[in-house]
């Protein structure tokens, strides 16, 4: 009896020692110590041992057992240390790991150009004005010097909202272009002004590489006392020589617009050939920019600024081709387009 207990026991001791995870721990503790364990099963038949055995036997069953229970004890305690610790390595964070680069984003080529034209015009002292792209058929031309009979109404196919404005306003329109800002700019500030507007406008075009429904413009209005084209020549040369970074001509040629007279047509000496003439100015050296003039005086009194005292020039531009001619773009619905692959060029 004795030394099957103290086998028992060196046995039981040494499968603790080795067991290498809770599970195996737990099945060693049944294997001796479960309802149907070896020392269990020992310390039900001490009954059945002689009077002078069993008190001797049961003591030794009973150290066994606490002996046992200790070994599983710390050894429990000890494998669910090193479990612990292996967690912990396995969630380690290592701080100097670079982190997941994700996008930003960035500026769309159009405002990025945009924000040049502003800043170089705001250097010139020239405020920016903003006005609503939902605008009346007043604004858009009547005040424009644009009568709702005058055939000059057909060189801008228009989208009527289906409501009135009012009485005196007539209907509702997607502007057609950003030159309503300058009645609003001289109603509300008077003379003199100094003012660029740029904003999106909207006409009936069949689209194509050079036409879209919605394009960007920049509209510019000069008021004061004595001013004459050759104050326009100044800032427009200056402008476009700050724009493109090397020294740029411009050339008018007569135009007709109905909000200004005399009207005027500017081109800009053509950059990609230095004038020699290629296929982009069509072998001219020369590419049309904008339509400009001195405002008309029914223009200005609409504005509520009196004609006799002040005049001043209005030019507008498209600021969508200036970014196509800008970075070569060949299809102006490029730039509404949302297409990533494009818009991360620039
Ligand atoms: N608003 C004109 C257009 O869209 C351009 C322009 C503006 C012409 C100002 C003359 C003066 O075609």
């Amino acid at each position: 009896m004795k030394e099957l207990l103290a086998k028992i026991k060196i046995q039981a001791l040494e499968e603790i020692g080795k067991a290498q995870n809770q599970d195996k721990l737990y099945q060693t503790q049944v294997k001796y110590l479960g309802r149907k364990g070896e020392l269990t099963l020992i310390m039900h038949g001490l009954k059945d041992l002689s009077p002078e055995e069993k008190p001797a036997a049961g003591k030794m069953c009973n150290e066994i057992k606490v002996a046992m229970e200790a070994a599983f004890d710390q050894k429990r305690d000890q494998l669910s240390a090193s479990e612990i610790n292996s967690k912990l390595n396995d969630a380690w964070i290592d701080v100097t790991a670079p982190g997941t680069p994700y996008k930003t984003g960035h500026i769309h080529p159009l405002s990025q150009v945009q924000q040049e034209v502003e800043n170089i015009f705001s250097a010139m002292g020239f405020a920016i004005m903003d006005g609503p792209e939902v605008e009346s058929e007043y604004f858009n031309f009547e005040s424009l010097n644009v009568p709702s009979w005058h055939p000059a109404r057909d060189m801008q196919d228009t989208f009527f909202v289906n409501q009135e404005a009012d009485k005196k306003h007539g209907k509702l329109v997607l502007r057609t272009q950003t030159s309503p800002v300058q009645i609003r700019t001289m109603q509300k500030y008077g003379a003199p002004l100094r003012i660029i507007v740029p904003g999106r406008v909207f006409r009936n075009e069949a689209t194509d590489a050079r036409h879209e429904h919605t394009f960007n413009q920049v509209e510019g209005l000069l008021i004061d006392k004595d001013i004459s084209l050759a104050h326009l020549k100044g800032v427009m040369e200056e402008f476009l020589t700050r724009l493109f970074g090397k020294p740029t001509k411009i050339r008018f040629r007569p135009g007709y617009f109905p909000f200004v007279e005399p009207g005027l047509e500017m081109d800009m000496s053509c950059l990609l050939c230095g004038e020699k003439g290629c296929r982009v100015c069509k072998h001219t050296g020369w590419l049309e920019f904008m339509g400009a003039g001195m405002v008309h005086p029914n223009v200005l009194k609409a504005g509520g600024i009196d004609p006799k005292q002040y005049q001043g020039w209005a030019f507008g531009f498209g600021l969508t081709r200036l970014v196509m001619m800008r970075y070569g773009i060949d299809d102006i619905r490029l730039l509404h387009g949302g297409n990533l692959r494009f818009l991360e060029q620039f």
